[in-house]
């Protein structure tokens, strides 16, 4: 085997224990498969419990959840959504499919979520224009929750009810407050590249429980209780399997480890490579705990010598995944008509961003195959050299 060459490292896979296996096969034996069952149920109450809100419904995947919290909220064509830049693309494509406009807003430094100013700003200009957005979705990045007081704050003043996309985040906590609490809806994703994993899946949550109710009736079909099915309104299959939310609870309960995990890797790559000139990791914000879901690091190319690109491929050659950060919406060809409020900052992290296996289950010596190859990588200086 040739230097640095060995199994493949991934980004983030899934984390899987006899836990899950046994909990799934005690779902698959007890015959509730179609689809929903007391897995389902108990999945609930454990998530609504971990993340401190009244409510979930356990769904089958964050983008359901986004679209249902939009239509709970009564977003239609006529609205805009404003929603962070640096995010994936499901946030935006769900504003897309109930007919409202996006709207862009650039990040912060500080955590690379969604500038608060900027939004500040942005929300005072548009009510002198009686020109509000009927709703904000706040995509918590990477692990990392937004800055919430001053978020919250300013929706408040203007009456934007508030989304939380905390699909990356499930753990992390904001002033002590667990991610997925801070909006009028919350929503998680348990896609397989997730710090939990139910293969595919997702959450919306909320302290109001009707919206909930709502919520599991528009993601079955809107099913009228009659023999014959009587629809009032347009249903949805959104919901959760019960086999998978049996693997689901294993994961939740394993989620703290997960976090400290995620954590260790984060640090262990901090003491290997912060003191190289030129670069810099994702802040991690004083009022928060990130669980670190991924660690991303921005490569400045005149002192590296090399930029992400080049580091990304080279990792490539050793069989190890490392990916861009984001591409911020507003770069993307589907969203050229929309608007965005700023977007240098966003564009930069984008530029200069590289996210790093970080997986669980990557082990320490998976991780110093990471290390070693990253500072292999042809033409970069270290220490300025
Ligand atoms: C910020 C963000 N929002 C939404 C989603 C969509 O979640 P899902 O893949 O479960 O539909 C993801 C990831 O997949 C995400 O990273």
């Amino acid at each position: 085997m040739s230097r640095g060459q060995g199994p493949r490292i991934y980004l983030s896979p899934p984390d899987m224990s006899d836990q899950e296996r046994a909990r799934l096969l005690d779902a698959f034996d007890s015959n509730w498969i179609a689809p929903l069952g007391p897995e389902v149920d108990a999945f609930e109450r454990e998530l609504a419990k971990r993340v401190g809100v009244h409510d979930a419904a356990a769904l089958n995947s964050g983008t359901a959840a986004l679209h249902l919290a939009l239509i709970l909220l009564e977003v239609g064509a006529d609205d805009e959504v404003w929603t962070s830049t640096l995010t994936f693309a499901a946030t935006a494509n769900a504003i897309r499919y109930v007919g409202a406009t996006p709207v862009f807003i650039d990040s912060e430094r500080e955590t690379w979520n969604m500038d608060p100013e900027l939004l500040r700003e942005a929300l005072r200009d548009a009510s002198q224009r009686s020109a509000l957005p009927k709703a904000l979705i706040v995509v918590d990045l990477y692990g990392q929750c937004a800055n919430y007081d001053s978020i919250l704050e300013a929706c408040g003043e203007y009456g934007v009810p508030v989304v939380e996309d905390a699909a990356e985040a499930l753990g992390a906590t904001y002033r002590g407050k667990p991610a997925g609490s801070f909006g009028a809806i919350g929503v998680l994703s348990f896609n397989g590249n997730k710090i939990m994993t139910t293969s595919g899946g997702g959450a919306l949550l909320s302290n109001d429980a009707a919206l909930v109710e709502r919520a599991r009736h528009l993601a079955s079909q809107a099913k009228q209780p009659a023999a014959h099915y009587e629809h009032e309104e347009v249903g949805y299959n959104y919901r959760l399997s019960n086999l998978l939310a049996a693997v689901g609870r294993a994961q939740l309960a394993r989620l703290d480890g997960f976090v400290e995990r995620r954590r260790d890797i984060n640090r262990r790559y901090r003491e290997a490579l912060e003191a190289v000139d030129g670069i810099d990791f994702l802040p991690e914000a004083p009022n928060g705990r990130s669980t670190c879901w991924l660690t991303c690091v921005l490569l400045d190319e005149d002192q590296l010598g090399v930029g992400p690109s080049e580091a990304r491929q080279h990792l490539e050659t050793h069989n190890i995944e490392a990916r861009p950060v984001w591409k911020p919406m507003h770069l993307q060809p589907v969203n050229r008509s929309c608007r965005v409020i700023r977007g240098a900052v966003a564009e930069d992290l984008f530029v200069r961003g590289l996210c790093l296996p970080s997986g669980s289950t990557l082990s320490d010596e998976e991780q110093q195959r990471v290390i070693d190859a990253f500072l292999e990588t042809p033409r970069l200086r270290r220490d300025g050299q």
